[in-house]
């Protein structure tokens, strides 16, 4: 439970609030590289933190991303022409290329020198790993690029995505931290009884700090042989890293060992959009097409599913069919992220968490909040966030197991937590 002041101060990220500020001191996700796929294309909106934007690739590849606002008179420059090497306004021709100078004013006399004083907000741009990262808080502390292991494997090894999702960040998030919905949420056969004997749906949780921001293991009594563990990692502001390999509790493991993660970019207050990357994480195992399309498709994403267009929302109650509900599935919902959705969507936009009753198994939800206050306040007196130096979780990655039960998981999971890309 959070007073009403901590959750205000924890949702809005606009520019100016101290949140806003915060998530501002990090490289995050602009848009997908793909989402601008060759020099010169039709530029795309970006509405990112509370701000308007545009974004264009340039003659010689360079994305720029600006105020979506020409300086002259206002009209978006979503509408405009990607000519050689700048974006130039529909309305009367201005031309502005990448860092948002003014390179011609055509209905302005020749002499005139007025285009030298015009400069519009634009903000630097990098691509890696599929993303085209952006950096929105002060020049001088610009931080070094995003390292996680995932941005380091190579294209036959990764996959990212994105989803748009109609609610604040936080909740999102904490959608996403929380591990025993899945017993629930996400169980697509009620007629299973056995799986779900095995596993408990009640996992210990333990939370634990770290310079990066917070790792936890959800820990399940699996009989004899052994805690089934899984190890998440959480880097600040908004990405988890979660592992996949061992997918039943007789330790079958997956056919590609990977990782897979979100991250949750607030697009304003009340939307989201989700990244969603995965990874393989030995060198040569990598993905096939049709293992990626597979999943994609089977987190209800992909050609046939939710992408970054949504066809199940609010306004068809995320497709839900009561017989399914009733007969088959816990949900009666489609599409395993879609279930995800539906459950942090029905809140509202944004959810007042003085009114929450947490309990055991809210632990991770109650360290991040904890620790996003402490790095809001902190802000404000000069101190670096958690996570911003790309060093500090550059060599972990998350990881499960069947770990013995008389030693603790930070002990019997060490070598697996380490990144060896
Ligand atoms: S409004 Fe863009 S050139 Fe006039
Ligand atoms: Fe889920």
């Amino acid at each position: 439970m959070l007073t009403r002041e901590e959750n205000e101060l924890l949702v809005r990220v606009g520019p100016g609030t101290p949140m806003g500020d915060l998530m501002r001191r990090y490289w995050v996700p602009a848009l997908l590289c793909s989402d601008l796929p060759a020099p010169d294309c039709p530029p795309v909106r970006v509405r990112l933190l509370g701000e308007d934007l545009v974004a264009f690739r340039a003659s010689q590849g360079k994305v720029g991303l600006l105020d979506e606002f020409c300086p002259h008179r206002l009209a978006s420059l979503f509408l405009g022409r990607n000519e050689e090497n700048g974006l130039r306004c529909v309305f009367h021709g201005w031309k502005f290329d990448v860092d948002g100078n003014c390179v011609d004013m055509p209905n302005e006399p020749l002499e005139s020198r007025f285009k030298e004083k015009v400069h519009m907000k634009s903000y630097p741009t990098m691509e890696l790993a599929g993303i085209t990262w952006t950096y929105m808080g002060p020049p001088e502390k610009e931080p070094a690029p995003p390292g996680m292991e995932w941005t380091r494997a190579p294209e036959s090894h990764r996959n990212v995505s994105k989803t748009l999702e109609f609610c604040n960040y936080l909740q999102a998030v904490e959608g996403g931290i929380d591990t025993v919905h899945s017993s629930f949420l996400h169980n697509n056969d009620l007629s299973n009884k056995k799986a779900l004997g095995q596993i408990s749906r009640s996992p210990r949780l333990d939370v634990e700090r770290t310079s990066y921001g917070f790792r936890y293991a959800g820990i399940r009594d699996v009989g004899e042989i052994g805690n089934y563990v899984r190890i998440y990692q959480f880097v600040l502001p908004f990405q988890q890293f979660r592992s996949s390999r061992i997918v039943k509790t007789d330790g079958q493991r997956a056919a590609i060992p990977q990782n897979r993660g979100h991250m949750w970019v607030p697009v304003d207050d009340e939307n989201t959009i989700i990244y969603n990357w995965i990874y393989a994480t030995d060198e040569d195992r990598p993905f096939t097409k049709e293992y990626i399309a597979k999943y994609e498709a089977n987190a209800g994403r992909g050609p046939d599913g939710e992408g970054a267009v949504r066809h199940q929302t609010r306004a068809n109650d995320w497709l839900i069919d009561r017989e399914v509900q009733r007969t088959k599935t816990f949900t009666g919902i489609p599409g395993l992220n879609t279930q995800d959705l539906a459950a942090q969507e029905s809140m509202g936009r944004i959810v007042d968490r003085s009114r929450e009753s947490l309990g055991t198994t809210d632990k991770a939800i109650i360290m991040y909040r904890r620790i996003l206050l402490d790095a809001v306040r902190n802000l404000q007196n000069g101190i670096n966030p958690p996570g911003v130096d790309p060093d500090t979780y550059r060599g972990v990655r998350a990881a499960d197991a069947i770990l013995p039960k008389d030693l603790p998981w930070q002990e019997s999971a060490k070598e697996v937590l380490i990144a060896r890309r």
